[in-house]
């Protein structure tokens, strides 16, 4: 997360940072040095598996946990598997959104396959699956054939350019609602979508999603769960290369000043705390549209399926230059948000069904890449 400018002079209330980065220089203006490798390196491998998992890593993915793991022992296979040490079990206590970033993988996975022109055959939990939580079987054995007739997808196109803004967007550009026919048009493996860029249904989301982040940040077992997800500084990130990442001059500045630790984001009267609150709900408050993805079950299929439409749009919603941020806190199923839980379902899914995935969109500041783990740390049994 790099800050803007107009964010920078708020969160240092006019100065006293940047003169303190003047002094720090060098040590505050150098950014991550591996974090970022694996987007340069995407495609750059032998082995047509390999290359098509140096695409699939780049997908988006809950706190940016990357939870993949992939067996090749097998010739032409690639058995994944979710690491079982990046579930977020407070936020995410049945791992069903860490379930949709393998999704979100494997459509990746079989896009990259088919651009090198390969065909991918995936099946999905070969072993079975648990509804409470992911376990030791496989997520998905997905075999790649060389098939000169595979079908190349148009989408594959903005993978290297795709984010999730977490910057405030502009409030003086509309979306257009045409774009959101866009969007709805690349859904294909059984969600339904639906979006909305009206006036007064934007003003009752940004309210509700407000209102679910204040929880999530109130509640202390899930607020600790981000908090120690915290990569402050280029060092930290280049050495932990996922999780919520803070990086660029203002944040060197603050970490070198000891203005910006987690023990200081844990402590809800600090200046850290504060100034994170306001930054989150700048995104909130400035969300200019939004979409979402219901489905009728909530299976681990389901979940995979979803992961397969959510890339799709994110990756439409590049396509037109649009930002793009999920705001997934309400749909959480700790207990402590059973409120903002209940009141999107009775909005989105009256007559039952999952709300999987909800997303601010509209016109934002162009942001950086999110760190990854290289691919070689992500294979077993080397
Ligand atoms: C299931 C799921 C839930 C997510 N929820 C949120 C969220 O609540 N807030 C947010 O800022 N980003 C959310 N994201 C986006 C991730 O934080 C993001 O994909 C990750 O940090 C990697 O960054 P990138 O997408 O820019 O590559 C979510 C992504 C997925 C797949």
């Amino acid at each position: 997360m790099n800050l803007t400018r107009r964010k920078m002079i708020f969160l240092v209330g006019g100065g006293g940072v940047l003169a303190a980065g003047g002094g720090f220089g060098y040590a505050a203006t150098r950014g991550p040095q591996t974090a970022y490798l694996p987007w340069e390196r995407a495609g750059g491998y032998e082995d047509p598996r390999m290359r098509a998992m140096s695409w699939a890593l780049l997908a988006p993915n809950p706190h940016n946990r990357q939870p993949w793991l992939a067996d090749l022992s097998e010739d032409g296979v690639i058995t994944l598997y979710a690491d079982a040490d990046r579930m977020l079990p407070h936020t995410d206590p049945f791992s069903r959104q860490i379930t949709i970033g393998l999704g979100c993988f494997l459509e990746l996975l079989r896009m990259a396959a088919a651009e090198d022109g390969y065909r991918t055959d995936t099946a999905l939990f070969p072993q079975g699956s648990s509804a409470a939580g992911l376990d030791q079987r496989p997520i998905a054995r997905v075999a790649l054939t060389a098939d000169p007739a595979v079908t190349r997808d148009p989408l594959f196109a903005h993978v290297s350019v795709r984010r999730s803004n977490k910057e405030p967007f502009d409030v003086t550009r509309p979306v257009a609602p045409a774009l959101l026919e866009e969007l709805a048009a690349v859904v294909r493996s059984g969600a339904q979508f639906g979006g909305t860029v009206e006036a007064t249904e934007v003003t009752a989301w940004r309210a509700l999603t407000r209102e679910a982040l204040r929880i999530e940040v109130e509640t202390p077992h899930t607020y600790q769960e981000s908090v120690d997800l915290f990569r402050i500084g280029r060092h930290e990130v280049d050495a932990n290369p996922d999780g919520i990442d803070f990086t660029g001059p203002l944040f060197e500045s603050l970490r070198l000043t000891g203005q910006f630790t987690r023990e200081g984001a844990s402590d809800t009267t600090s200046f850290a705390y504060k100034s994170g609150m306001d930054a989150i709900f700048a995104n909130t408050d400035t969300a200019m549209g939004h979409v979402w993805l219901v489905t009728d079950d909530n299976s681990r299929e389901t979940q995979i399926a979803t992961g397969a439409d959510w890339l799709r749009v994110n990756l439409a919603a590049t396509a037109q230059g649009l930002g793009f941020q999920p705001l997934s806190q309400a749909l959480q199923e700790f207990p402590e948000m059973a409120g903002p839980y209940a009141r999107v379902h009775d909005r989105l899914a009256p007559d039952g069904g999952t709300v999987q995935m909800l997303s601010r969109i509209g016109y934002g500041p162009a942001i950086g890449k999110s760190p990854r783990w290289p691919l070689e740390s992500r294979i077993m049994n080397v």
